[in-house]
This record gives C-alpha cells, sequence and structure tokens, in this order.
C-alpha cells in the first residue's frame, strides 16, 4: 500500500490562545448533558464481559479504538489485564479480524459514544490502569477547539478515571495543548517524539509514519490532583 497521508494543516502554530479559558469553564461546571440509553447498553456489556473474564484484572481503556487493531495488541501485551476497545464507528469496528489471529479473550469491543461512556466509567467509580488515546481526530480548524479531547467538557471526567495516560498524534499542537491541559489539572506530562521502532500499534500510526509524518506521544501519569 502507497502511503501518501497528508500532515495536518491548521490556522493554528501554537496552543489556542482560549485553551485556558475554556478549561477554567470546564473545571469549574459539572458536565450535564444526559447519557443516551445506547451507551448505558453499551457499558452494561463492556461490564459483564470484564467480570466474565476477571472483575479484579485492571482495566485498559483503548479509546477511540478504530478496527481495534491496537485493543488486540494490547490484550496480547498484557494479558493479566482486561482491555476495552471502544470507537462510535460500528463499521470500523465491524471490521475483519480473522487476519490478526485468535483474537486474546482479555478484550472486549464496544461501540458507544466515549463522551458517554467515559462518564459511565467514572459514575460506577471505576479507575483505569492506562487510557490510551491513539491518533483522536485532530479537529485542526481553531473554531473546533471545543471538539478536541483536552477541550471539550469531558476532559475532567477523562482525569478522574486516572491510570497512565498515552495520547499519540501527528500533530504536534495536538499534544501540547493536551500538555498544556493537563499541567493546569495538576499533571506532569511528559511529551516526546515517538519512533514506531517496535512496529506499529494502529493503523493510522502506520499510514502517518511511512508518509514521512512525525508522530508524537504524551503520557501522564493521573493522580486525580484536581
Ligand atoms: C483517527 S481515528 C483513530 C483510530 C485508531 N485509534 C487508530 O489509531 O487507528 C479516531 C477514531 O476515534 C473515533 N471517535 C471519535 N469520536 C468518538 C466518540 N465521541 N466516541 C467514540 N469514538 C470516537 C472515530 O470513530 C475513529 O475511529
Amino acid at each position: 500500500m502507497f502511503a501518501n497521508s497528508r500532515p495536518v494543516a491548521s490556522r493554528q502554530n501554537a496552543p489556542h490562545p482560549d485553551l485556558q479559558v475554556v478549561l477554567v469553564r470546564h473545571f469549574a461546571r459539572p458536565f450535564q448533558k444526559p447519557v443516551s440509553a445506547y451507551n448505558h447498553d453499551a457499558f452494561a456489556r463492556a461490564m459483564r464481559a470484564w467480570q466474565a473474564w476477571n472483575a479484579r484484572a485492571p482495566l485498559i481503556l483503548d479509546a477511540g479504538c478504530g478496527v481495534g487493531w491496537s485493543t488486540a495488541r494490547l490484550a496480547r501485551a498484557r494479558p493479566d489485564c482486561f482491555v476495552m476497545g471502544v470507537d462510535q464507528s460500528a463499521h470500523r469496528l465491524a471490521r475483519d479480524k480473522t487476519q490478526w489471529g485468535t483474537l486474546p479473550a482479555n478484550l472486549v469491543f464496544i461501540r458507544a459514544n466515549l463522551v458517554d461512556f467515559w462518564r459511565l466509567l467514572a459514575d460506577a467509580g471505576i479507575t483505569l490502569f492506562r487510557h490510551y488515546l491513539l491518533y483522536p481526530n485532530p479537529w485542526p480548524k481553531p473554531a473546533h477547539l471545543l471538539r478536541r479531547w483536552h477541550a471539550h467538557p469531558v476532559f475532567p471526567t477523562i482525569l478522574q478515571l486516572g491510570g497512565l495516560l498515552e495520547c499519540r498524534s501527528n500533530w504536534k499542537i495536538y499534544v501540547d495543548e493536551l500538555a498544556e491541559a493537563l499541567r493546569y489539572a495538576g499533571g506532569n506530562p511528559d511529551v516526546q517524539p515517538y519512533i514506531p521502532e517496535g512496529g506499529y500499534l494502529t493503523p493510522f500510526e502506520r499510514k502517518y509514519s511511512e508518509s514521512g509524518q512525525g508522530l508524537w506521544v504524551i503520557r501522564n501519569q493521573m493522580t486525580g490532583d484536581r
């Protein structure tokens, strides 16, 4: 496959100037949008799968897992953990997985909207061991700031879930903004260029890397300071 994905184009050449104001607002007011019935059902299914495997196993969330390639890899790498791969796209989740060999049993794929799924996890008092945000949609238009996860009203809930948060992106500004948001919330993020030496974790990672784009990773151990 010839990889010719273009780098993210944006009028922004630095973190968004409104990010701080947005964060102050989100941390001051609880996010109260009702959770839809379909996400309640999806959450219940995810909980049943975790209980059936081993309710005491630490939980890894692959948030926005796409076709689920990373979910399978993470589950294989951590057989002591249970991995939930959550994505809103039924089409992506339905992609044939037989080419990756036998799927490990310590995972479940869930179709849900993360905005609700994250809040259901937090409301249930669940904390994560690891939390992956692999190549989230960058929403590069400045007017779309609030769609980026660190500027979305659900961001405080994402932090509440704890664990080691890892986000990878091909847009440096996305990780720089996430770092700014994490620092605002009392975190201590580490941003590094990412070189996928040990193989690709996701199809987007492969596509961007094989197109010659730079990748970045940000990691932060959540402590629930704010
Ligand atoms: C750019 S793709 C990356 C997919 C995968 N992580 C990868 O690296 O190959 C972003 C994914 O996030 C999912 N997504 C975006 N917003 C979402 C939401 N609110 N709830 C659940 N999934 C969402 C999309 O459906 C899409 O599969």
